[in-house]
């Protein structure tokens, strides 16, 4: 059986690559990502930050949910984002208690600091981070 494999994207390099000469954009260069692969296929993927310490976007393909996927990626990327140094890991999602990714977040360890962004949006953070 094929087996699922974790690894760093480089996103930056890709970018060279399709705009040879060019200055990475600022946004980019600060992106750290973290891929899940099956037979060189995406599966599962999760952006951080490096600067802000914000975890951006985490999505796994629904055939592979549940497997632990989700939680392998979004350990990696925190791991990534401390050692670079940022001063908090955080995200922001919905205040929508009906969202898959309340159930996700909140067995993973992590809660809502009673922050929220401009937009409304819940701030959220590691267990862990607060207790410290
Ligand atoms: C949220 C998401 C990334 C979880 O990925 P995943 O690989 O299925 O997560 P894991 O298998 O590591 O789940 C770990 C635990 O989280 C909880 N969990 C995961 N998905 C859940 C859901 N839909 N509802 C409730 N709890 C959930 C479960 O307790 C699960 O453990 P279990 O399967 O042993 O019960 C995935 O559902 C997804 O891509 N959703 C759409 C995009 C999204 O919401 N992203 C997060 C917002 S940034």
């Amino acid at each position: 059986m094929a087996e699922l494999e974790f690894h760093e994207a480089r996103l930056q390099d890709q970018w060279r690559d399709a705009n040879p000469g060019k200055v990475v954009p600022p946004a980019l260069a600060r992106l750290r990502s973290w891929h899940c692969t099956i037979e060189s296929r995406v599966v599962g993927h999760c952006e951080g930050d490096s600067m802000s310490g914000e975890i951006i976007g985490l999505s796994v393909v629904d055939a592979y949910r549940r497997q632990g996927i989700g939680t392998k990626l979004l350990s990696l990327l925190v791991e990534a984002l401390r050692a670079a140094g940022v001063p908090r890991v955080w995200l922001a999602i919905p205040s929508d208690r009906a969202l898959p990714a309340y159930g996700f977040y909140t067995t993973v360890g992590w809660v809502p600091t009673g922050e929220h962004t401009r937009d409304g949006f819940e701030i959220w953070e590691p267990r862990t981070s607060l207790q410290s």
